[in-house]
């Protein structure tokens, strides 16, 4: 059996931070309550042209550097996220297109625990040797659904990517378990209302049926359970006891969460990796941002065992454990110049997205010409058998007097 070993990272967070102090001016909340309540301090949100499928680009291509790969060599591209650009393509293609790449891509959506089902989705397909390189991504554009009127929720999310390089190798290092569940009775504790089943009108609009709803206390008190149940269950399944688990890297959702799921694993804090204070919760970003940063932060050393860990809309929760080993991959080139490289694939990002934006204002105009030219002559056309009619009427009774005889 292959098993599936990270070999490349990285992430993207949008350059706008928006404070605590920002949303006390927005809505009536403070510094104080978001922190203590959730341990938030900040979290980025995406700018005007910045969308789930540039960001996902800006992360994949740090992965891609550091794992000294170029997109031709991937074999598959699983994109987890709730907020995708569109409906429909899904944004995993978007993501093949703009970086190259020439192989499958597909989205997955399981609220912010898509990341981890992705990862176990990449195992899956390598184990059976199907593919050796599988770019998992977990990216979120949520702002765009969140409302910023509610302080219930608008205090929590933020945007972010996080993508890693799952690749096969034959020792027994990478993801080494996981564990996927979902509870489908709990949906109307967090959901956004407004799909097939419920389709938008200006009501829908209206209600705010578009913005992210949830039922905090619920989600809280079922967070608390399921995080330690399937951490428990990942670490056992993976022939472990919880004392070989090195690091802890949960979903970002609250830190109060966080703090709970480890008493319940009876690991100390040093052992649990937190960033929610810079982040906020970023959903599917959430759990590969917070992986980046632990491996960029040197917490992730050769043999360690990591235990990732999350819940979310569905209601689900997963949870894999991995053994942290990267050290047969020979020092890329190319990661010596990952600096330079992320600033000329921003930059490129960034023309993909002016030459987007000026592509669809060319075509609205065109279309605003071809609407106005269309007008005119139906207008002309109306106007000239209107100055006929008359003689119409003339011919017409003519023939009929005719006809008669
Ligand atoms: N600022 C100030 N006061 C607030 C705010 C705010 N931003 N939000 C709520 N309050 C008030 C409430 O109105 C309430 O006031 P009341 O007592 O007068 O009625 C009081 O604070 C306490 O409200 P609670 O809901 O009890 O606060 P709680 O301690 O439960 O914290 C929170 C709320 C942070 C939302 C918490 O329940 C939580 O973190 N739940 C889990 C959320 C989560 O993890 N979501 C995951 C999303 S995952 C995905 O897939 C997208």
């Amino acid at each position: 059996m292959k098993y599936g070993r990270i070999v490349g990272w990285g992430k993207y967070a949008p350059a706008r931070v928006l404070t605590n102090a920002d949303l006390s001016n927005m809505v009536d909340t403070s510094d104080e309550w978001i922190v203590t309540r959730t341990g938030i301090r900040q979290r980025h949100i995406a700018a005007e042209g910045e969308t789930t499928a540039t960001m996902s680009v800006a992360a994949s291509r740090a992965a891609l550097a550091q794992a000294g790969l170029a997109p031709e060599d991937l074999d598959l591209i699983i994109l987890a996220t709730t907020s995708p650009d569109t409906f429909l393509p899904a944004s995993s293609s978007l993501v093949q297109a703009m970086l190259g790449a020439k192989c499958g891509a597909f989205q997955l959506q399981a609220g912010c625990t898509g990341f981890v089902y992705g990862l176990a989705t990449a195992q899956a397909f390598i184990s059976t040797g199907l593919h050796k390189n599988v770019l998992v991504i977990g990216t979120e554009t949520i702002s765009r659904n969140v409302d910023w009127a509610d302080r219930e929720t608008c205090v929590l999310f933020g945007d972010g990517a996080g993508a890693v390089i799952v690749q096969a190798c034959d020792e027994p290092t990478g993801v080494l378990s996981f564990v996927l569940g979902s509870d489908g009775s709990g949906a109307p504790h967090l959901h956004i209302n407004i799909g097939a089943g419920q389709v938008i009108t200006p009501e829908a609009i209206q209600r705010g049926d578009h913005f992210i709803s949830m039922n905090g206390r619920e989600v809280f008190k079922f967070a608390t359970r399921v995080m330690g149940q399937a951490a428990t269950e990942a670490v056992h399944q993976a022939g472990m006891s919880l004392s070989d688990i090195d690091l802890l890297i949960p979903h970002q959702a609250n830190l109060r969460i966080i703090e709970l799921a480890a008493r319940h694993l009876r690991l100390p804090m040093d052992k649990v990796f937190v960033n929610i204070q810079d982040y906020g919760n970023t959903s599917a970003a959430s759990i590969p941002i917070a992986l980046v940063e632990a491996i960029e932060q040197g917490h992730c050393k050769e043999g360690d065992n990591l235990c990732l860990v999350g819940f979310g809309a569905g209601l689900t929760w997963a949870a894999a454990v991995v053994r942290w080993g990267v050290s047969e991959r020979p020092v890329a080139m190319s990661s010596l110049f990952a600096p330079v490289v992320r600033a000329r694939e921003r930059a490129q990002v960034r023309l993909r997205v002016a030459q987007t934006a000026a592509a669809m204002q060319v075509m609205t105009a065109r279309h605003a010409l071809k609407k106005g030219t269309a007008r005119a002559v139906a207008t002309v056309k109306s106007k000239a058998s209107a100055a006929l009619l008359p003689l119409y009427a003339r011919v017409g009774k003519r023939y009929t007097r005719d006809k008669r005889g």
